[in-house]
This record gives structure tokens, sequence and C-alpha cells, in this order.
């Protein structure tokens, strides 16, 4: 198979830790630029100066994404220094569980401004650039638990569902300009992800059985890579994977 991410100028929310950082450094293996976005700087510039290191091309450039105009900046950094984005990976995320009647709604609303606030201000921000040059990739991050809901994750879920949502709009709406559009809903997958938990019991519930099933982040770096790796005019639309162990 040829490789047309070699080429590619690739910005990645959430890049500094779990599977942001993974695909990072793998897509830049592959020969991809990267520009790495999130809000620790220390680890997005520590893994812009591994990837340069080995050779690879890499660009850290502080994030919220929870500010339009930081996330704009992202991408309008990503174009003025390469000249253009060919795929954003909307990939920043946080999972504060808990069960409703706990009531954390600073949670709630932290979930509601990353998760999908977040990925509609990477949309915004790369769209118009995409949309100008015909050309353009846009990897939306959802979840398993974009597609059922279970205990302690209402709330999640439902910012998971609705990337799913904004995603299947998206592609509806990008076919006259030639855009790609994915979504990735992955399953338990080694990150920092549970250390966003703050309700003790759902914490302990979810650290009792989580770390011994969840796999690699290099699976979903393949599947990022995957769906950018495909000819122009092959649009992967959907992508959900779990580990073999996990049951639901
Ligand atoms: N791991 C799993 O099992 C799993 C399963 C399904 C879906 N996902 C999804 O995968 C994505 C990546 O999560 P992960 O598992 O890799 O967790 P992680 O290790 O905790 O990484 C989350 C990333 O999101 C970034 N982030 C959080 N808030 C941000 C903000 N306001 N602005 C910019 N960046 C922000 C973090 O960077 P900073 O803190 O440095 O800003 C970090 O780089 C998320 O969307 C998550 O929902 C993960």
């Amino acid at each position: 198979m040829t490789n047309t991410i070699g080429n590619k100028i690739i910005v990645i929310t959430g890049a500094s830790s779990g599977l942001g950082a993974e695909a990072a450094r793998y897509l830049a293996e592959l020969g991809a630029t990267v520009v790495l976005g999130a809000r620790r700087t220390e680890r997005i510039k520590a893994l812009a100066e591994g990837i340069e290191a080995k050779g690879g091309k890499a660009l850290a450039v502080e994030t919220d994404v929870t500010d339009r105009a930081s996330v704009q900046n992202l991408v309008d950094t990503a174009v003025k220094t390469y000249g253009r984005i060919d795929v954003l990976l909307n990939n920043a995320g946080v999972m504060p569980l808990s069960p409703l009647e706990k009531l954390r709604v600073d949670e709630w609303d932290l979930m509601i401004d990353v998760n999908i606030k977040g990925v509609l201000y990477g949309i915004a921000a790369a769209l118009p650039h995409m949309k100008a040059r015909k050309s353009g990739h846009i990897i939306n991050v959802s979840s398993v638990a974009g597609h059922r809901v279970l205990e302690n994750s209402a709330v999640y879920s439902a910012t998971k569902f609705a990337v799913r949502a904004l995603s299947e709009g998206l592609r509806a709406e990008v076919k006259p300009y030639n855009l790609r559009t994915t979504v990735i809903s992955p399953g338990a997958v080694q990150s920092e992800l549970l250390d966003g938990i703050h309700d003790e019991a759902t914490a302990e519930q979810l650290r009792s059985f989580v770390p011994g099933i969840a796999i690699s982040a290099d699976s979903f770096a393949r599947c990022v890579a995957f769906a950018i790796n495909q000819p122009e005019e092959v649009d992967i639309n959907e992508i959900l994977f779990r580990p073999t162990k996990q049951p639901v």
C-alpha cells in the first residue's frame, strides 16, 4: 500500500498524553509533519523534540480547546508554518464519570466544553482552510461510550454521541468540497483518561477492571493511520474498535 501520510500536515489536539501522543509519534514515523496542541506545553514540547531527534517534523503549540481563539491559533499556526492543514485529529477529551445523582455539574460542563465545543472549535478553525483548497480530512474521536450508555457515563456518553452526530452532519455537508470525515470510537485503551475521574466510587470501580483489559495506544494510532492512508477518493467514515477482552 502506498504511504499517503508522508507528505501530510496533521494537527492533533490532546497530543500531550495517551492516544493523541501515540498517534503523533506513529504518524511522524510514517513521515507526517505533526502539529501538537494541548495545555501541558512541557509535554508537547518534549514530544516534538523527541520526534525531531528521530528525524521527524513536529511543532508544539499551547492549546486549550475550550477557548475558540486558542484552537484557531493552533490551526492558523500550522497553516502559517507549513502552508496548509491536511488532517485535523480532534482528539482532546475528558471523562470525569459519576452518577447523575451526585450532581457534579461543573464536571458536566467541562465534558461539554472539551468534548463537544472543543471538537466544534476545531471544525470551525480547520474547515475554511480545507474548503478553500478542496482538500482535507477531519477525524473526530468518539468512544464505545458514544454507541452505548452505561451507568455513571450519561454525560460522557452524551458528549460522545454528540461527536458522532456532528461527524455525520459534517460528512453530509462537505461532499461538495471533497473533504473526508472519520469518527473513531475506541474501547478501553491505555492512557491517563481514568485520572480525571474524581468521584471515588466510580474511579475505584473502573480501576478494578479497565487496566486489566486496556490495550496499548498504538491500536488507536494504527486506526488513525489507516483512515488517513487511503486514496483521496476513499472516505473511511467510522471505526469502532475495542480490546478483544472487553465484553461491552
Ligand atoms: N483511553 C480510552 O480508553 C478512550 C476510549 C474511548 C475514547 N477515548 C477518547 O480518546 C481521546 C483521548 O483521550 P486519552 O484516552 O488519550 O486520555 P488522556 O491521556 O487523558 O489524554 C487526553 C488529552 O486531552 C487533552 N485535553 C484535555 N482537556 C483539554 C483542553 N481543555 N484543551 C486541550 N487539550 C485538552 C489533554 O491535554 P492537556 O491536559 O495537556 O491539555 C490530553 O492530551 C479523548 O477524546 C477520549 O474521550 C479514550
